[in-house]
């Protein structure tokens, strides 16, 4: 199997660096889709009530053969489930969906700062991971002043922060609070669903590295130390995403696609999304 890296997030639990994301996989296609993936290597994916496809990750665990300690599954509480008690009923939900008494990483999706009110849903959080079921909490599209309002009054700081984040969108004020607080930045959308493949600095680093601009955008990703889980329906896509383990990008080459920013969003806002349902 790949060298996937693991990093050690806030509680000592490891988390492997590079895992694999189901956004917009159809619920049908789900389970083949996840087989295919932990197949290739995979052993770290990332799903959500939100995408309604949480049976088929299950039902692709469970037919590996691997064993349930073997992949870490991340998920995360839908925007309409904000209230303490719904966001309880509906973690249950989430864990038998996926057929597991036991979650590796739940995190709050969207914090909709004018709608939910995520600290007393950082509180459920807190009684999820202090039951023992789930390994790590924390949260998704947290700007540094949603943050600032959850460590107020948290007794548990967010394992994790999962933001937008590529070459376009390189979020470094949101990353510099998140490590000043001991919180592992995942980027989600890593290679912008596409957006990235055709810039002329990446590609032209692709080429003389022999590497794909998919692989040296991610490779950016795993040398800047940030978790990514790109999202492919294909098998050989899969197998290109997962072969960055075998070659390094220069301190130059790291400035050089950084310098590509340009605070561009392929999702939403997190401080306008007030969306539920
Ligand atoms: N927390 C949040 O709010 C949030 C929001 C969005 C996403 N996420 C998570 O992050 C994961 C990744 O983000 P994403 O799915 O939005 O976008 P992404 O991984 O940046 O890009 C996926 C898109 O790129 C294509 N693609 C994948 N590998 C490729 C390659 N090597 N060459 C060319 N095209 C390639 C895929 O097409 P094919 O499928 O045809 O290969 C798909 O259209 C999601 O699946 C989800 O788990 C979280």
């Amino acid at each position: 199997m790949a060298n996937v890296p693991v990093v050690t997030l806030n509680n000592g639990v490891e988390i492997p660096q590079l895992g694999f994301g189901t956004f917009q996989i159809d619920p049908d296609d789900t389970a083949d889709a996840v087989a295919t993936a932990l197949d290739v290597g995979y052993r770290h994916i990332d799903t959500a009530q939100m995408y309604g496809n949480e049976r088929g990750v299950g039902e692709a665990i469970a037919r590996s053969g691997l064993d349930r300690d073997e992949v870490f599954v991340t998920s995360k509480l839908n925007n309409s489930f904000h209230a303490y008690d719904d966001a309880l009923k509906a973690f249950d939900r989430t864990l038998a969906d996926l057929g597991t008494d036991r979650l590796d990483l739940f995190l709050i999706h969207w914090p909709m700062p004018e709608v939910g009110d995520f600290v007393q849903t950082w509180r459920a959080l807190e009684e999820v991971y202090g039951s023992g079921r789930s390994r790590a909490i924390g949260v998704s599209n947290f700007q540094p002043a949603h943050l600032r309002r959850i460590l107020e009054s948290a007794e548990t700081v967010p394992a994790v922060n999962q933001i937008e984040a590529h070459p376009y969108l390189t979020q470094d004020t949101v990353r510099a609070y998140d490590a000043e607080h001991g919180i592992v930045t995942e980027a989600w959308s890593p290679i912008a669903q596409g957006a990235v493949l055709q810039d002329p600095v990446i590609t032209r680093i692709a080429e003389r590295l022999d590497r794909t601009p998919a692989q040296v955008t991610l490779r950016w990703h795993i040398q800047r130390g940030d978790v990514v889980f790109p999202k492919s329906s294909s098998r050989s896509r899969m197998e290109e995403n997962f072969a960055l383990f075998d070659f390094g990008l220069s301190a130059d080459d790291m400035s050089a696609i950084s310098a590509r920013n340009r605070d561009h969003r392929v999702g939403p806002d997190p401080d306008t999304f007030n969306v539920t349902g």
